[in-house]
């Protein structure tokens, strides 16, 4: 019965999305915008950082990254953060997402040295966003693992580096308890596991593809979950905040009615998302992901599955660490079932079993997979819905990458309308508690192997001025009049809800 209805969600046309939905949101809904601080800080050696491993990795492999650039001084946030909270106020947004760097709080990554002017950074801003009664939403790990750790420990290899996530996460929850009631624990985890210890794409550069990628997606969820039970344990009675993790994902259309491609379009979400959110909202891995792991590596001569198992105490552990849904969306691609791979080197595409493609007449963004495909935001939100239940669900990403840095971002005040658009589909056609949209970005950023070359930024940053100016783009006025008038399309077309 509930393959039936996901499918038949699945049978939503491009058609029924066609035309912009002109009602207001609703009154609580929120916007906001979003950013993190290995992107936007800076300072990545001053008053006391600590390396991290995206420092350490565009340091030593400056060609892994696509203009050779380094986030050492990126938008200079870390001296500018006034300008930036400034930036929010101005287009009236409710909340701004930013990522406190553990390597600035903890320079070793242990709790031995608290870097007191780290932490009066931060102070310093959630007291600016206070003042300018803007709603902080802080991730305490947007993928800037302190470099140490890697050393010493191997990173996310290693379950003791969930360990000291979890203290890392106690001193943050301690320090700035009565600034945050809103909280995240990690930013896109599949990121950090798949292109970190899977790929080796990005820092820390672990190419192990198969196998420490999913070792990583343990320890990263058992991190998360322990973060969790401390908040819950020792401070929520105190200042009643929320916490959850912030998951990512492309939505995957089935590219026929078969059952092959509508089962690969699921089996892709299960690897992509589900690997992470079944074991917080439901228990245990998803049993495709469960099923398929230990078969390839049984068939590969492996004595046990490449996916550590979650004992029964793990599985308690994890399950239920969420007080919202947060994800992060940008782009759709379409899938199809493929042949099974010949057994041979353990790779996570293979135990995918699925064939990617784009459809040719889709927009581009910035790279390749990069689609302006808006309905798939709201076939992703009803997927989550189906999946998880009715679980308030909050958008803490989505945003348009350009290679262009032009002022006249047509293109992505194009991308903003449809996508917000579809938001207010899922909202009022499919009864998702989507609660609020947090868009990326408010400014350009160092997009980590991409650069300065890649711009999601509502405000343009001429990163060759040593003072970093913000400038003011077109799609700053369209969002800006998003948020005050709560509708998507001019004033005088929007409709009341
Ligand atoms: C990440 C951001 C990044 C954005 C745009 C997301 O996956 O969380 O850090 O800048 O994508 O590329």
């Amino acid at each position: 019965m509930r393959i039936i209805v996901l499918f038949s969600l699945f049978a939503l046309s491009v058609a029924d999305d066609a035309g912009l939905n002109t009602r207001r949101f609703p009154p609580n809904f929120k916007f906001g915008a979003a950013n993190a601080a290995p992107q936007i800080e800076g300072a990545w050696n001053l008053e006391g950082k600590g390396e991290t491993i995206w420092d350490h990795f565009a340091h030593t492999y400056p060609e892994r990254i696509v203009d050779r650039s380094t986030p050492d001084v990126a938008c200079d946030s870390y001296h500018k953060y006034k300008e930036d909270v400034a930036l929010v106020k101005k287009m009236g947004l409710d909340i701004y997402r930013l990522s406190i760097a553990w390597s600035r709080i903890l320079p070793t990554g242990y709790t031995d040295q608290v870097n007191s002017l780290g932490v009066k950074y931060y102070k310093n801003l959630f007291k600016e966003l206070k003042a300018n009664h803007i709603e902080p939403l802080v991730t305490l790990y947007h993928w800037d693992l302190p470099q140490p750790l890697q050393d010493s420990l191997g990173g996310w290899l290693n379950e003791t580096v969930a360990d000291l996530f979890a203290d890392y996460a106690r001193l943050c929850f301690e320090l700035f308890n009565d600034d945050v009631t809103s909280w995240i624990t990690i930013n896109e985890p599949k990121q950090v596991c798949l292109a970190g210890y899977g790929s080796g794409a990005f820092a820390p550069g672990i190419q192990s593809d198969g196998v420490g990628d999913y070792v990583c997606v343990k320890n990263v969820l058992l991190a998360h979950a322990k973060a969790y039970r401390i908040y819950d344990k020792e401070f929520r009675s105190r200042n009643k905040g929320k916490v959850s993790i912030v998951l990512d994902s492309t939505f995957w259309e089935p590219g026929s009615d078969s059952e092959a491609d509508q089962e690969a379009a699921q089996r892709i979400l299960q690897f992509d998302l589900g690997i992470y959110g079944h074991p917080i909202f439901i228990g245990d891995w998803p049993e495709v992901v469960k099923s398929r792991v230990a078969m390839r590596s049984r068939l590969e001569g492996y004595s046990q599955s490449r996916l550590p198992v979650l004992s029964a105490k793990e599985i308690e552990l994890i399950k239920g660490t969420h007080d919202y849904i947060a994800i992060n969306h940008y782009s759709t691609q379409m899938v199809n079932a493929t042949v099974e791979a010949p057994i041979g080197r353990p790779s996570g595409g293979a135990d995918r079993s699925v064939l990617v493609w784009n459809r040719p007449e889709w927009q581009k963004g910035s790279s390749d997979w990069f689609n302006v495909v808006p309905w798939g935001l709201r076939k992703l939100l009803n997927w989550l819905k189906n999946q998880y239940g009715d679980e308030e669900i909050i958008i803490t990403e989505n945003g348009y990458a350009d290679t262009d840095a032009t002022l006249e971002d047509d293109r992505r005040v194009g991308y903003y309308q449809g996508y917000l658009s579809s938001c207010l589909d899922a909202i009022y056609k499919d009864n998702v508690n989507l609660t609020a949209y947090v868009t990326w970005s408010i400014i350009d950023d160092w997009e980590w192997t991409g650069g300065y070359s890649s711009f999601l930024g509502m405000y343009r940053v001429d990163f060759n001025d040593p003072d970093r100016p913000r400038i003011k783009r077109k799609s700053a006025d369209y969002f800006t009049n998003v948020v005050k008038n709560r509708c998507v399309v001019d004033k005088d077309q929007c409709t009341d809800s």
